[in-house]
């Protein structure tokens, strides 16, 4: 059975800082190019009807970075909410941040403008813009389990009770649905600590194109890949 437009997809935005190499610019430059290709490809998740949006622009491991790099990153994190934020509300995107964002190093401006964000986008249902923000999916589920562990510590679970079920309700975004498609630009095949609970039977796309030169279009071109891929989450495949 092949599928249609997928509920949720995860997107590695990568190749940025080669990007900019490749044409003998600062690597920042490559970010700044990133957010036409982002708007893009958000205009046509709206447009399809996809349900849940998840975008992995900060990792855990993003702070190793030069400083100035970081320091950018967060910048204009910050002023792309300031800019966007509001047109997307109004597209009626709801935006979500899965991550730890009660990190010391993360500026408090920074905190301030998410928070305002998910506030005033919180009523809308159109599209789930999930941002993957100093995440890690490791991390995630060791927050979960502590959080089950600190239940049955206090006699609230019982260690038996503990299943799929009760964990993915202790991860970031309790109701978000698997991902069905994770896409990763610039020819990484690799998941990087990307959605790994929620990821488990995802279909992977890894393409060679840069994340500036990513586009509606190409977005497009993975879900086609996407619904010729047959999907059996571990049965047989039917006979019929
Ligand atoms: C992805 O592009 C953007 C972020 C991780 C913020 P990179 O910055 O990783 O670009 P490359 O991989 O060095 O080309
Ligand atoms: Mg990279």
């Amino acid at each position: 059975m092949t599928q249609g437009v997928p509920r949720h997809v995860g997107v590695i935005l990568d190749g940025n800082g080669r990007w900019a190499q490749q044409r003998g610019l600062p690597r920042v430059a490559g970010h700044v190019a990133g957010e036409d290709a982002l708007l893009d490809v958000l205009e046509g998740a709206l447009e399809l009807g996809i349900e849940w949006f998840t975008i992995f622009v900060f990792s855990t491991e993003n702070w190793h970075r030069s400083s100035d790099e970081v320091s950018f990153l967060m910048e204009f994190c910050e002023e792309l909410l300031v800019r966007r934020g509001r047109e997307l509300a109004e597209r009626g995107a709801r935006l979500h941040f899965a991550g730890d964002l009660e990190d010391p190093r993360i500026p408090h401006s920074v905190r301030l403008n998410i928070r305002e964000t998910l506030e005033v986008t919180t009523p809308n249902h159109r599209l789930n813009l999930v941002v993957a923000f100093n995440y890690g999916g490791r991390r995630e589920i060791v927050e979960a389990a502590r959080s089950l562990a600190a239940d049955a510590a206090a006699g609230r679970i019982r260690p038996e009770e503990v299943d799929e079920q009760s964990l993915a309700a202790r991860l970031h975004i309790p109701g978000m649905p698997d991902a069905d498609l994770i896409i990763r630009t610039s020819g990484e095949n690799r998941l990087s600590n990307f959605l790994l609970w929620q990821g488990a039977y995802a279909e992977l796309y890894f393409t060679d194109v840069l994340w500036p030169d990513f586009n509606r279009a190409e977005f497009e071109r993975a879900l086609a890949e996407y619904r010729r891929r047959e999907r059996r989450f571990g049965r047989i495949r039917d006979p019929s």
